[in-house]
């Protein structure tokens, strides 16, 4: 089976390169020159774990293609699936749908006998619907259906997600699509991998309701760390004993600085345009997007109360990025939370393991070389980003390169107990914060 992946960044490129781990004949188009430019020479864009190896293996096999050039790939695919970004446009919230039109339409030049046009991207109720009326505008007598298949993968365990993921999800009425879509999932439905045909709306809708559930079950479990903060309880605690429950689950019961990155908050707040405009407004995703922003704001706040203000203290922050092993800087927290703290007279020297090159296009801080360089005189550090080279600080270390020892752990990664025993003053979420032992 041949197919076509419009747009080459997270989700495209991990998709392309499954999709040809499959079997199939895939080529993944960009309109960024500088991306496919890299892919071609070997170099991956984005980092991605494990992405690099599947990608090469791929194309030695001369099964996985890049290219600029949309008509080239087009008029030779089964299907063409489009995974270009749905960002959240300025000062409505809505999704922005011109990359996916534009892309539609350029689609349509090439169309070439039967295709399945493929709207992977997260969009809107009703855009699969649109999309084949751009198509239908532009090529009147092309033989195409549009299906919605929309992605649950997750940077940082994407590939792993990609070849095993808990279902896969494809709206469409048509059998013929039906058929195409079997095909490309064949290996997946060998692995009994639970595969839904619903109807386009239900599918572009469910991606959403996915999204918008987890992004409510963070949101809960922060909202319980304020209480566990003025109860004297341990959120840790709390959350490990509801998600034994398997009408819970254990998963986003993390408390933390509230939820960033490329899906949550635009996919939120284009749950609720369209709740809104539906007439079916949902006052809890309402009370999710509110309590989310506000809590950005608020971990400053923790930050400057811990330290009995900031102004003029060297803060060393470990983690820029909104989750681990992903160089996605997109709507993470460091970039409300760094900000906050500037405005207040701190001074930041920041180390992230990935996204550093990223941040330096969005953050002005002294950037670092590693953690122990960031912790160098500091009179606080605070932990942003869990990633695993955080979790196992010599502490002894730390303590000696810093002015004062005050961590403050958004992400509750260390003990309160091994913290106060090690001389910290210790503070993190949803837990009491510690003064040291000695
Ligand atoms: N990132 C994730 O974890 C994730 C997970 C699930 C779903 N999604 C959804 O998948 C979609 C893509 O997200 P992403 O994170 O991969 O975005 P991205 O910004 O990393 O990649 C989009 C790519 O599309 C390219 N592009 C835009 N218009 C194009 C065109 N007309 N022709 C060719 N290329 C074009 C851009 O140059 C860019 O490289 C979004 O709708 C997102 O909500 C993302």
């Amino acid at each position: 089976m041949r197919i076509a992946m419009i747009g080459t960044g997270y989700v495209g490129l991990v998709s392309g390169a499954c999709l040809s781990e499959f079997g199939h004949e895939v080529t993944c188009v960009d309109k960024d020159a500088g991306k496919i430019d890299a892919l071609k020479a070997g170099r991956i864009p984005i980092f991605e774990p494990g992405l690099e190896d599947v990608v090469a293996t791929n194309v030695k096999a001369g099964r996985l293609s890049f290219s600029q050039d949309m008509e080239a790939a087009v008029p030779r695919a089964d299907a063409v699936f489009i995974a270009v970004g749905t960002p959240s446009r300025r000062g409505d919230g809505h999704a922005d749908l011109s990359y996916v039109f534009a892309a539609a339409d350029e689609i349509a030049r090439g169309l070439d006998g039967y295709t399945v046009v493929v709207t992977k991207s997260t969009v809107p109720v009703g855009t699969s619907r649109q999309v084949a009326e751009v198509i239908r505008k532009t090529r009147p007598e092309a033989e195409f259906d549009v299906a919605s298949n929309p992605e649950f993968l997750r940077e940082g365990s994407a590939i792993e997600d990609f070849r095993r993921p808990d279902r896969v999800v494809v709206g469409t009425e048509s059998d013929r699509a039906k058929a195409v879509m079997k095909e490309v999932y064949r290996p997946l439905y060998l692995n009994e991998t639970p595969l839904l045909f619903t109807s386009r709306e239900t599918s572009e809708l469910i991606k959403y309701a996915a999204n918008a559930f987890l992004a409510t079950k963070i949101t809960f479990i922060n909202e319980i760390a304020d209480i566990c903060e003025a109860v004297n309880a341990d959120v840790q605690d709390v959350a490990r004993a509801i998600g034994l429950d398997g009408r819970i689950g254990a998963k986003f019961l993390h408390a933390g600085p509230g939820f960033g990155g490329s899906c949550f908050p635009k996919d939120t707040l284009a749950l609720l345009k369209t709740s809104q405009e539906v007439g079916a407004p949902t006052r809890i995703v309402d009370a999710v997007v509110q309590v989310n922003e506000a809590r950005k704001a608020h971990m400053a706040e923790k930050i400057a109360e811990a330290l009995g203000g900031v102004n003029g203290k060297h803060i060393a922050v470990l983690g820029l990025t909104f989750k681990p092993n992903t160089d996605d800087m997109r709507d993470a927290p460091s970039l409300s939370i760094i900000p906050a703290l500037q405005d207040k007279g701190a001074k930041i020297r920041a180390y992230d393991p990935e996204g550093m090159e990223e941040a330096r296009k969005l953050l002005e801080v002294q950037f670092c070389k590693s953690a122990y360089e960031a912790l160098g005189g500091a009179d606080a550090v605070v932990i942003l980003t869990e990633w695993n080279e955080f979790r196992a600080l010599d502490l002894k270390r730390v303590k000696a390169l810093m002015k004062a020892p005050m961590m403050i752990d958004l992400r509750n990664i260390y003990r309160p107990a091994q913290m106060a025993e090690a001389g910290f003053h210790y503070v993190s979420v949803g837990r009491r914060s510690v003064a040291p032992k000695s």
